[in-house]
């Protein structure tokens, strides 16, 4: 798609709320081939920053490409020059082959195209992804402002999309770094809130705890995790980041990201608090992708964890290749059919660890299970929230200021019917009642809830989600729904069609 160097006015149908005054940034891919060179997977086109602004009643819609490295030098070029998540960089015919040499040298880049998620880190804002670039932005203009190295002030390698925010703004996170010998660890990050001298509280950002990787030289992919009042949780999943192929994929053309992972099929699932796995106990399960946190909480001497999972150690990332999302839909069915299934779960791990075999939850409200084995391992099994073939829960959001890290009711997310998005869902996770937002051939993104003022229920607000409706006269929408009935309050249709967008941050 074109970027906008104007915000576009939309045409507002129903009424918005007089409280909601707000800009909502979202971030997604906006260009999916440079020259003749297509991007081959989902997470491999240009970042695109998207922007709604609310104001009295009205709406507009503005959108930039980040000014990234990777995205300035394919327009200078004409060709993909930074090898993305997905798709290989090839030799630039142009050169010479004593400069062809060099460059193979030189090895490939890291991509700065962040084009994963936006969010505030002290009183700016930053577009990332998950390698150690992120990238400075101003949230009125959607200029880009910096591009920003998290290895010169963290022993990081990369951090996860999805940090979590104290009330404060301080900002936690998670990223796989080198531990001791050698060794591949993962080491949670703490960036305080906004200094009062002024100065960059990335200055100021510390590792505050390092987990061991469970194998030496492979890491697993960590896309997010959990937070309550008193514990880190860490999922450690079978998808596996293999050091050695990653090394040479550093020096052999033609390969990427996607190159470097492979699955345990032996492992299952990790987990850890630091206390407990550095005590020796591990919690564990059967193999499953994780890569969405809904919420955890403490309650009564146990931890409840919510997650979206796939089950199985196939990585889901291997189903996201633009081809196979663009197929036919008789296809794309086929393909999701192979993929492994998805389910939201609630798992439950106790805090006491007392006596072997039997079943350790006495939690009144769950099923979940946890058995202390004789060799110390603590065996999970989950609760299961929501299920059904081919339909995931995704994209989860919750009332976050009220309920992160705490007992909560609900979950927002939005329903991938095979891999498409095609509604969005609320789900009572303690009744596991659901209620659904759809509308033929509207496909919407994952919705941001936003409390009403001074509300005193949970539900008590609105989600914001962008739609695509291709074939309508206005094709994209910003679609308000009140939270509590998941209906809709008002729609604000443009004249432009939109792109899929991944994650966002609505700035009051
Ligand atoms: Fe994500």
């Amino acid at each position: 798609v074109e970027e906008l160097n104007e915000a576009i006015p939309a045409k507002v149908t129903g009424v918005l709320p007089t409280w909601l005054g707000g800009s909502l940034l979202r971030m997604g891919p906006g260009l999916f081939e440079v020259g003749d060179q297509p991007f081959r997977h989902l997470f491999d086109g240009q970042a695109l920053m998207h922007k709604f602004d609310l104001k009295n009643g009205r709406v507009t819609y503005c959108r930039k490409f980040l000014k990234t490295d990777a995205y300035v030098r394919a327009m200078t070029e004409n060709r993909v020059v930074i090898t993305e998540f997905g798709t290989a960089v090839y030799p630039d015919p142009c050169k010479n082959i004593f400069s062809r040499f060099f460059s193979y040298f030189r090895g490939i880049e890291v991509t700065d195209n962040c084009v994963v998620n936006v969010y505030p880190v002290g009183e700016e804002f930053y577009a990332v992804t998950e390698t150690n670039y992120i990238t400075k932005v101003d949230p009125e203009s959607l200029d880009t402002l910096k591009k920003v190295d998290l290895c010169k002030y963290l022993s990081v390698n990369g951090v996860t999309a999805h940090p979590h925010f104290d009330a404060d703004g301080t900002v936690y996170n998670i990223g796989n770094c080198f531990g001791k010998n050698l060794s591949l660890a993962y080491n949670i990050v703490r960036i305080p809130p906004a200094q009062k001298d002024k100065s960059d509280p990335l200055e100021k950002s510390q590792v505050i705890v390092q987990l061991p990787s469970s194998e030496r030289l492979k890491p697993s992919y960590i896309h997010s995790f959990g937070l309550t009042a008193n514990y880190f949780v860490f999922v450690e999943q079978p998808v596996k980041i293999n050091l050695l192929k990653f090394l040479s994929a550093w020096s052999v053309r033609g390969a990427t990201y996607m190159d470097c992972f492979e699955s345990n099929e032996s492992m299952g699932v990790r987990w850890a608090d630091p206390a407990a796995y550095l005590s020796g106990h591990k919690f564990r399960t059967s193999a499953f992708n994780i890569f969405h946190h809904i919420n955890a909480y403490e309650d009564q001497g146990f931890i409840v964890v919510d997650l979206c999972v796939w089950k199985g150690h196939d990585f889901v990332y291997n189903y996201l290749y633009l081809a196979n999302l663009r197929g036919e839909w008789d296809e794309v069915k086929k393909a999701a059919a192979r993929a492994p299934q998805p389910e939201v779960r609630r798992y439950v791990l106790p805090l006491d660890l007392h006596s072997v075999g039997k079943n350790l939850i006495s939690l009144p409200y769950t099923t979940a299970t946890a058995a202390l084995r004789s060799d110390g391992t603590v065996w999970l099994e989950p609760e299961v929230l929501f299920s059904k073939p081919r339909q995931a829960f995704e994209f989860p959001q919750i009332n976050y200021s009220q309920c992160r890290g705490k007992k909560y009711s609900f979950a927002y997310g939005l329903g991938l019917n095979h891999f498409i998005p095609d509604k969005i869902v609320k789900l009572n996770v303690q009744t596991k009642e659901t209620l659904v937002w759809k509308e033929d051939e509207c496909y919407p993104s994952e919705p941001l809830f936003v409390p009403t003022p001074g509300a005193t229920t949970e539900d008590d607000g609105v989600l914001l989600s962008i739609v695509v409706k291709p074939g309508a006269e206005r094709p994209g929408f910003l679609l308000v729904l009140d939270a509590a009935k998941l209906t809709e309050v008002a729609r604000a249709e443009v004249d432009s069609i939109f792109p899929v967008t991944f994650h966002g941050f609505y700035k009051p």
